[in-house]
C-alpha cells in the first residue's frame, strides 16, 4: 500500500481555522497487529448460549493516528479450514467499518455444541494487517432437550449430618466409569456440568479446570448455571472415570431458615452432567448422570458451610475414588432428585479461582498456647498448610479480621459465623490441605492442635475471587493516595464472589445492591468486571416481582423488597456503567423494560405531588460527628428521607432518557422528560430553602445530590456550590460528612466545579473521617464505617467497599484524567483531562480498555508539566491542556504544528482541546 507522507492538519484556534501542511507521518513501514480476540468479552469461551455472539479484538500499532477502516472476519468449523483462510461458517468479507468491539456474529445459525475457530484482519489508511492468531469459541447446550440423563444426588441427610441453622452436611462424592469406543478416534470430548451448590470435577483422577467454588450463585429456582469444559485431552480410548464432589454453597444453607424474610434452603446438593464424546467418524456417545452412578456421603469432607467453615478428616480419604478401577461396591447408587427449578443457562461470567498467594507476615505464640498467624493483609480466600503428625490429631484454624488487646482473635464483628476449618490427620508423613467449598475473610488465623511448632512457611494464604483481569494501575507522589488505592484493590477483589457481595467475613456476605451503585464504575478501572456485572443485572431482573418491585439484594437471599430508590436503582447505574466503560448496549436493551417497569411501580405507589415519599436507608453509614460520638454505638441506624428518593428518581429519569434514545424507545423520552421536569420543580419547592440557599437540612448529601443531578435552578448553582464547599471547609474543617449515598457523587462534584483541591484534601486526610484515617489506623482494605475503629461490632466489617463512593472514579477520571467520551462509549473516544493539583508531583495511570491500553502519566518539574499519554489504535482522544495558546505547549520537544497525530485544536475556556489520533505523545507545558 502506498505511503502518504504529507497530511493536512486543520487547526481551529481562537475561532480561526488554520491549515498546516508541515506535520508529516513518520516514514517507517506501518506495523499493525491484532491481539486479544474475544467472543462475548471472553478469551476462547467454551459453551456459550448466546445466539448472536459479539466478537471483539484489539489493534496494536506503535504508529500514530491508526484507525481501522475495514475488517474481515472468518469463522470456520475446523482449524485447518481457517488456516487456509476459509470461513465455512461465516466469511464477513471486507466490511468498511471502524468498529472493532462487539461485532455481532452474522454467519450460519449457531447450534448446540458447535465449535468455531475464527480470526480477523483489519485495514487502516496505510494498509492491511496480517490475519490475527486464531481464537475459538464453542456453543453450549442451547435447549433443555439437548440435555440427557437426570438430576442425581441424595435428597436427604445422613446420620452424621445436622440440618439446622448451623448445619453440618458432608460433601457428596459421585463416580462413574465409562468406556469409549476403542475402534474409533475421539475428536472432541466436552463436559457440561451443573453441580449445585458447588462442585469439583475430576477425570481419571485429575481435577478439571482451575476454577474453585463454582458455579456462580444464583436464585436456583430461576436460573442454574452450567460450566463447560473441553476434556478432549483427558479422555482416553477405552476405560475412563469421572469423579465429582458436591459442596453446599448457597444451595444448601439452613442458616436463615428461622427468619421470616430470609431465603430458605434450596435443597440438598445435586447435579446434572453430560459428557459428549464426538468421534472422528461423526458418531457421538453421551455419558450422562443417572442411577447407575455411584455415590457416597461418607468421604473426608465432613462438613462445608460457607459461614462456619470446612471439616476434613483425612482418615476418610478414598484413594483412587475418582480413577478407573476403584472398588465402589460399598458406595450407594445415586438417587434421582428433584430439579432445582431454574432454567439452565451457560455461565458467562468468570468462575472464581485462586488468584494470588500471600505468605504470612509472622507467626506468634500466645500464652494460651495458641498460635496466631498474621497475613499482613485483610483478604478473602483460604489457608493452605502442611502438617506432619499422628493419625487422628486435629488442627483447627479460626479466622478473624483483627485481634483483641490480649492478642486473641476478635470475632465479635463476625456475628454468628463460625469460620473454623478443622483438619484431622491421617498420619504417616507430610500432609497438605486446603478447603474446597468455603472461603473466609480474614487477616489473622488462630492455629490450635498443630503437632510440633508451626512455622510461618507451613502456611500460605490463597486469595480467591472471580478470574478477571486487572484493568488499571495507579501510582502517585502521594503515599496516602497510593495506600488507599491498594486497600481499594484488596477490598474489591475480596468481594467478587460470582456476585458482588458486601463483605467476605461475617454471617452476611450478601449481594446488596446499594453497595455497588457508583462503586461498580470505580471498580471497572481496576478490574475487568463486565461479565460479572452483566450476570448481576440478570440476577436483578430475575428477582423483580410481577408488579415491578425490585429487591435490595439480588439474588434475593434475604427477601428484602423494601421499596426504596437507592438500592434497587443500582440496576440502572450498572447498565449505564457497562455501556460507558465497555460499550455494551445489550445490557441496556435487555433490561430496559424491567427498569421502566420498576420506575412505573415506584411512581404509582410512592409519588405524591411529584415527590417520591419512600426511602429506606437514608445516607447509610454517614459518619458520627466525632470519633468519640460514635464510640461503641451501633451504626445500624436508618434515617430515610424523601429528598434522597426524589433526587434519585429524577436522576434515573434522565438516564432512562439516554437509554430510550440508545434502544430506539424514543416514544418514552417525552414521558420521562416531562415527569423529570415536574419532579424538579416540586423538589425545589419542597426542599430548597431559598432564603438560606441550601437544601432541606444543611447536610452535605442533601446539597450534593440536587447539585450533581442538575436539579438546582441555574441562577442558584454557584450559591449551592458555595454551600457545599462551606460545609466541607468551614463546618467540617476540611472533612467529608457523607455516608454511602453522598460519597458516590462527592469527589466529582467538587472537581467538576473547579475545586479539585478540596477533593484532594478529602482524599488524603488522615484525620477522621476519611479513607486516609482508615489507612492511618491500620486498615488494609476499606471499612464499612468511617469510624470502624470505634463503632459497635454488630455491623462493623473491615472489608466493605461501599464507602469508596466515587473515589476510584476520581483517581482515574480526574487524577490520571482518563475517561470515556459519551460520544464514543467503551473508550472508542477518550477524554484526557487530569487535574494537575498543587501538592501532587506525579500521577501515573493506565487503563486497559476494550480498545486497548490507555496511559496517562504526568509529572511536575518545577513550573513545567511533562505529560505522557498513550492512546490505543482505532480510538481518538480529546486531550485537554490548561493553556490558552498552542505556543505554550510542545510535544516531543517540537511545536504542536509539527506534531503528527493532532487532527484539530480548539480553545475552550481556559484550556486547549487537542483532537488526537492514536499513539504515544509527550506534552510539555507550564502550569
Ligand atoms: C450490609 C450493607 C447493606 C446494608 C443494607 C448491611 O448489613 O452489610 O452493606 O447495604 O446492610 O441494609
Amino acid at each position: 500500500m502506498p505511503y502518504k507522507t504529507t497530511y493536512l492538519c486543520r487547526f481551529i484556534l481562537l475561532g480561526v481555522v488554520m491549515s498546516f501542511s508541515g506535520c508529516k507521518a513518520p516514514a517507517e513501514k506501518e506495523i499493525l497487529s491484532i491481539a486479544d480476540l474475544r467472543c462475548e468479552m471472553l478469551d476462547n469461551p467454551e459453551g456459550i448460549d448466546v445466539l448472536i455472539p459479539r466478537l471483539s479484538w484489539i489493534i496494536n500499532s506503535p504508529q500514530r493516528n491508526i484507525r481501522q477502516t475495514a475488517y474481515h472476519i472468518l469463522v470456520a468449523s475446523d482449524p485447518g479450514l481457517l488456516a487456509n483462510d476459509e470461513g465455512d461458517i461465516w466469511n464477513s468479507g471486507k466490511v468498511a467499518s471502524d468498529q472493532s468491539v462487539h461485532i455481532p456474529y452474522a454467519g450460519e445459525p449457531l447450534k448446540s455444541r458447535m465449535r468455531f475457530y475464527w480470526k480477523v484482519k483489519v485495514w487502516s489508511r496505510n494498509g492491511e494487517s496480517a490475519w490475527s492468531e486464531p481464537a475459538r469459541w464453542s456453543m453450549g447446550l442451547l435447549q433443555y432437550k439437548d440435555w440427557q440423563g437426570r438430576w442425581i444426588g441424595f435428597d436427604r441427610p445422613f446420620a452424621w449430618d445436622r440440618v439446622e441453622p448451623f448445619s453440618r452436611l458432608s460433601a457428596r462424592y459421585f463416580r462413574k466409569e465409562f468406556e469409549t469406543d476403542t475402534g474409533k478416534a475421539i475428536k472432541h470430548a466436552t463436559i457440561y456440568i451443573i453441580g449445585l451448590g458447588l462442585y469439583e470435577l475430576y477425570i481419571n483422577g485429575e481435577k478439571t479446570g482451575t476454577q474453585v467454588l463454582s458455579p456462580s450463585p444464583t436464585d436456583y429456582t430461576k436460573t442454574v448455571l452450567y460450566n463447560t469444559f473441553d476434556v478432549t485431552s483427558h479422555v482416553r480410548s477405552g476405560l475412563n472415570a469421572i469423579g465429582l464432589i458436591l459442596g453446599n454453597g448457597r444451595y444448601f444453607t439452613m442458616r436463615q431458615n428461622y427468619k421470616p424474610y430470609k431465603i430458605k434452603t434450596f435443597g440438598y446438593p445435586k447435579m446434572l452432567l453430560n459428557l459428549v464424546i464426538e468421534y472422528t467418524d461423526g458418531s457421538i456417545d453421551v455419558v450422562a448422570t443417572d442411577e447407575k452412578w455411584k455415590g457416597n456421603a461418607d468421604g473426608p469432607i465432613r462438613s462445608n458451610n460457607e459461614y462456619d467453615g470446612e471439616e476434613y478428616d483425612a482418615r476418610k480419604e478414598m484413594p483412587g475414588w475418582n480413577a478407573v478401577g476403584y472398588d465402589d461396591l460399598d458406595w450407594l447408587s445415586a438417587e434421582y432428585t428433584r430439579e432445582p427449578g431454574g432454567i439452565y443457562k451457560a455461565q458467562m461470567n468468570e468462575n472464581m479461582q485462586v488468584m494470588d498467594s500471600l505468605h504470612p507476615l509472622s507467626i506468634s505464640r500466645l500464652n494460651s498456647g495458641k498460635y496466631i498467624l498474621d497475613m499482613g493483609q485483610n483478604m478473602a480466600g483460604w489457608i493452605k498448610f502442611r502438617v506432619k503428625g499422628q493419625r487422628g490429631q486435629q488442627v483447627k484454624l479460626r479466622f478473624a479480621e483483627s485481634l483483641q488487646e490480649n492478642g486473641e482473635l476478635f470475632t465479635e464483628n463476625l456475628r454468628d459465623a463460625g469460620i473454623t476449618d478443622i483438619y484431622t490427620l491421617k498420619g504417616g508423613g507430610w500432609e497438605t490441605w486446603k478447603p474446597a467449598f468455603v472461603y473466609h475473610g480474614f487477616r489473622y488465623v488462630e492455629i490450635t492442635g498443630y503437632p510440633g511448632t508451626p512455622a510461618r512457611t507451613d502456611f500460605m494464604g490463597e486469595v480467591i475471587y472471580d478470574r478477571m483481569d486487572d484493568a488499571g494501575s495507579f501510582e502517585s507522589s502521594d503515599t496516602i493516595l497510593n495506600r488507599i488505592f491498594n486497600n481499594a484493590c484488596e477490598g474489591i477483589r475480596s468481594n467478587y464472589k460470582g456476585m458482588p457481595v458486601d463483605c467476605p467475613q461475617r454471617d452476611e456476605r450478601q449481594p446488596w445492591l446499594g453497595d455497588r451503585a457508583i462503586g461498580s464504575l470505580g471498580e471497572s478501572y481496576l478490574f475487568e468486571n463486565a461479565k460479572l456485572y452483566a450476570k448481576w443485572l440478570d440476577d436483578i431482573r430475575q428477582s423483580q416481582k410481577e408488579d415491578g418491585c425490585l429487591p435490595d439484594m439480588a439474588p434475593p437471599y434475604y427477601n428484602y423488597y423494601s421499596d426504596n430508590m437507592t438500592w434497587p436503582g443500582t440496576y440502572i447505574l450498572i447498565a449505564r456503567m457497562l455501556y460507558k466503560q465497555y460499550g455494551d448496549i445489550r445490557s441496556i436493551e435487555a433490561h430496559y423494560p424491567s427498569m421502566k417497569k420498576w420506575l412505573g411501580y415506584m411512581a404509582a405507589r410512592y409519588m405524591d405531588h411529584y415527590i417520591i415519599t419512600k426511602d429506606s436507608y437514608g445516607d447509610w453509614c454517614a459518619p458520627p460527628e466525632t470519633i468519640e460520638a460514635g464510640k461503641g454505638v451501633s451504626a445500624n441506624v436508618k434515617k430515610p428521607g424523601m429528598l434522597i428518593s426524589t433526587a434519585y428518581y429524577y436522576h434515573f429519569l434522565n438516564i432512562m432518557q439516554e437509554f430510550a434514545e440508545i434502544t430506539g424507545n424514543t416514544d418514552d423520552i417525552r414521558h420521562f422528560s416531562t415527569l423529570a421536569d415536574s419532579i424538579r420543580l416540586a423538589f425545589n419547592r419542597k426542599f430548597l430553602k431559598s432564603d438560606t440557599i441550601y437544601y432541606e437540612t444543611s447536610r452535605l448529601t442533601d446539597n450534593l445530590l440536587p447539585y450533581y443531578f442538575g436539579m438546582v435552578p441555574t441562577e442558584l448553582r454557584s450559591k449551592v456550590f458555595e454551600k457545599i464547599t462551606g460545609i466541607i471547609m468551614t463546618e467540617n474543617k476540611g472533612h467529608l460528612s457523607t455516608g454511602m449515598i453522598g460519597t458516590q457523587w462527592l469527589m466529582r462534584t467538587l472537581t467538576e466545579s473547579g475545586r479539585a483541591d478540596i477533593a484532594y484534601r478529602l482524599a488524603t486526610n488522615t484525620t477522621y473521617p476519611g479513607w486516609g484515617y482508615m489507612v492511618e489506623n491500620g486498615a488494609t482494605t476499606i471499612w464499612e464505617l468511617w469510624n470502624g475503629n470505634t463503632a459497635a461490632p454488630d455491623m462493623n466489617s473491615q472489608n466493605h467497599v461501599m464507602l469508596l463512593g466515587d473515589l476510584m472514579v476520581w483517581y482515574f477520571e480526574n487524577l490520571a484524567g482518563i475517561r470515556p467520551d459519551p460520544e464514543g462509549p467503551g473508550f472508542k473516544k477518550i477524554i484526557m483531562q487530569p487535574e494537575f493539583i498543587e501538592g501532587l508531583d506525579f500521577v501515573m495511570g493506565t487503563f486497559n480498555s476494550v480498545h486497548g491500553s490507555i496511559e496517562s502519566s504526568w509529572a511536575r518539574k518545577g513550573d513545567t508539566i511533562e505529560w505522557h499519554i498513550i492512546i490505543p489504535a482505532n480510538t481518538t482522544a480529546e486531550v485537554r491542556i490548561p493553556v490558552t495558546n498552542t505556543k505554550e505547549v510542545t510535544e516531543g520537544g517540537k511545536s504542536l504544528s509539527k506534531t503528527y497525530g493532532i487532527n484539530q485544536v480548539k480553545k475552550s475556556g481556559k484550556d486547549l482541546y487537542l483532537q488526537l489520533g492514536s499513539g504515544s505523545y509527550n506534552f510539555n507545558f507550564n502550569h
